[in-house]
């Protein structure tokens, strides 16, 4: 399903050749719009109608608001169920688009074209797509899979670093939970470039790809790919909610620090591979200062996660490096102690 575009971007120009749409709906935002789309422009060959939508970037977008507005926009085009929608753009633009996409008219078909590092090894595989609603991020959904997902890594070249930074973070998760050899890979770059990691992307993709095929709706194997999360989501809202916004892969790396700590505690990682783990963690992400926060606080967010019930928490937890498994019950002496070692990290 994921297929890696020549220059000429001659696989794409095949699909439509053969899916034949009665019509083409581009969705971009604004820097999409202008790094990506004139690539995109200047290699689909087609005789079929098509139209773009530019919406403004950001995660602010991702409403039932920019929906409607799609929605509306679909009615005004005329769009039928033959139609075929492209998300061209990071994570906001692959979600946004496909729960449109995937709710108009009960569903039209769509592709999505990842432009952003954590939207082609994550956010673009796996078929969940969504808005926010009432500052609950991704609350509202649909499962549904795009027709494609086509890989073109040049986009990468336009990307703010930070950006580049967020979405490695995913990747060293992909190689902690499923692949030893992956991370041995990603921690031996020595700068974080686009060129460095091109060779890194397809591992990445196939791991988060295969771990969805084999538990499509999240019941069992797929929540390891939650690893660093539960802590991660938890930082991440509390610094959204203290108006201090940061990156979601830092948010991640810290997660995956704490979380590795906890599988240290809970007698499955070893100290060498915790090591290993944290050190490299830390040589790419630094170390977050949580001064803003309290321990409470964090399990306060913790218990409220849509993925928690009736109060426990539980975590993935590594077993070695480049295995996982799920559905572990913590106390909170030991998320407590995870967070200590993780602010003294700091100091
Ligand atoms: N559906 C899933 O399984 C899944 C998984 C992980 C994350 N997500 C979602 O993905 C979103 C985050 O994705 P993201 O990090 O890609 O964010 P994003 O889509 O907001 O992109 C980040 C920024 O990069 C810009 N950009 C995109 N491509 C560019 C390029 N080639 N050159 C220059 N700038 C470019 C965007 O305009 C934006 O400003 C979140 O909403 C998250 O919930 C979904
Ligand atoms: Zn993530």
């Amino acid at each position: 399903m994921i297929t890696q575009l020549d220059n000429d971007f001659s696989q794409l120009n095949r699909f439509l050749e053969e899916l034949k749409p009665t019509q083409i709906i581009i969705l971009t935002d604004e820097n999409t719009h202008e790094f990506c789309l004139p690539t995109l422009l200047g290699n689909m060959e087609t005789e079929i109608p098509f139209e773009i939508i530019e919406i403004d970037p950001g995660e602010e977008m991702k409403t039932l608001e920019t929906a409607a507005q799609l929605w509306d926009i679909l009615i005004e085009f005329g769009t039928d169920r033959g139609a075929l929608f492209i998300n061209l753009g990071g994570g906001v633009i692959t979600d946004l688009g496909g729960f449109v996409a995937s709710t108009y008219k009960r569903g039209i078909s769509f592709i999505n074209i990842p432009t952003t590092l954590l939207g082609m090894c994550d956010a673009s595989i796996g078929g969940k797509t969504g808005i926010d609603h009432q500052f609950l991020k991704n609350v509202i959904g649909t499962f549904a899979r795009p027709e494609k997902i086509f890989l073109y890594p040049p986009f990468l070249t336009t990307l703010p670093q930070e950006q580049l930074r967020s979405g490695f973070a995913e990747m060293l998760k992909h190689g902690l939970i499923a692949d030893a050899q992956h991370w041995a890979a990603l921690t031996s770059i020595s700068a974080l470039t686009p060129e460095a990691l091109y060779p890194l992307l397809q591992t990445s993709m196939m791991i988060k790809q295969e771990v969805v095929q084999q538990d499509f709706k999240e019941i069992n194997i797929r929540k390891t790919l939650n690893f660093g999360h539960t802590i991660g989501h938890a930082v991440e809202s509390l610094f959204l909610q203290k108006n201090e916004p940061i990156l979601h892969g830092d948010a991640v790396a810290l997660g995956m620090i704490c979380e590795t700590v906890l599988s240290v505690s809970a007698g499955r990682l070893n100290e060498n591979d915790a090591e290993n783990i944290i050190g490299n963690l830390v040589r790419y992400f630094g170390v977050l200062s949580l001064s803003l926060m309290t321990d409470d606080e964090i399990l306060g967010m913790m218990k409220n996660d849509k993925k928690n019930t009736e109060g426990t928490i539980k975590f993935i937890l590594l077993d070695h490096l480049g295995q996982a498994s799920f559905d572990h019950i913590v106390s909170q002496e030991k998320i407590r102690y995870a967070l200590h070692y993780y602010r003294e990290l700091a100091v």
